[in-house]
């Protein structure tokens, strides 16, 4: 039988030493060159969601919250960022889990318009069966000191107080997660 996950929630800072370390035996050098998303600065989660076995950190989402501006209107959405399951623990249902959680929490506590998630395209059928959306529009970000387009197609949505738009453009005002 899998080991039970221990879920824990964290301030953002508090915790970043060991997230970082995760994020280093997730990411291989070799994954992070091939990465769709290799060169992105992305922006720092306010909150993380933690999945431990015994004292083992092994798997991660991160929460952010912004002010954003869908077609030139005022929302507030959440973001989800960092989803991540240690090599050896993958296929366990480790990620799914966390991300349920996570959408609980996002839900509960800070009730956004909708929630928004970056994701690889191999990543886009784990996110689709969980009933995330691709968002067919345009993503504005800060990058470097500009505001760019994020690659078409690697946003995805969940409803939350408003159905996510599917089109037209959401200007995230700030950095990507
Ligand atoms: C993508 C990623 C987060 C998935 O993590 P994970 O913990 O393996 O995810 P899960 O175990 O919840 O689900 C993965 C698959 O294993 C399956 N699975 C879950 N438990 C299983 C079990 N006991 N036996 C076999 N398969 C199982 C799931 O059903 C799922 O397949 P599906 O999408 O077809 O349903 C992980 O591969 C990862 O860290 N990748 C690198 C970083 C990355 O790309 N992150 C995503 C950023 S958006």
């Amino acid at each position: 039988m899998t080991e039970t996950l221990r879920i824990e929630r964290h301030d953002g800072d508090a915790v970043w030493p060991a997230v970082e370390a995760l994020g280093k035996a997730v990411y291989t050098p070799e994954m992070l060159a091939h990465s769709e998303f290799h060169d992105v600065d992305w922006s720092d989660a306010e909150h993380w969601v933690l999945g431990y076995l015994g004292d083992d950190l092994v798997a991660s989402a991160g929460i952010h919250r912004r002010a954003v501006h869908v077609d030139g209107k005022p929302a507030n959405i959440a973001g989800i960022g960092g989803v991540k399951t240690h090599p050896d623990h993958q296929k366990s249902g480790h990620a799914s889990h966390i991300l349920e959680v996570t959408c609980t929490l996002i839900d509960g506590q800070m009730a956004p318009d909708f929630t928004l998630i970056f994701v690889e395209t191999h990543n886009r059928a784990f996110y689709e069966k969980r009933g995330w959306r691709v968002f067919a529009g345009t993503v504005m970000v800060d990058q470097h000191g500009k505001r760019i387009a994020f690659p078409d197609g690697s946003a995805m949505v969940r409803d939350g107080a408003q159905p996510a738009p599917r089109s037209g453009t959401i200007d995230l005002m700030g950095k990507p997660w």
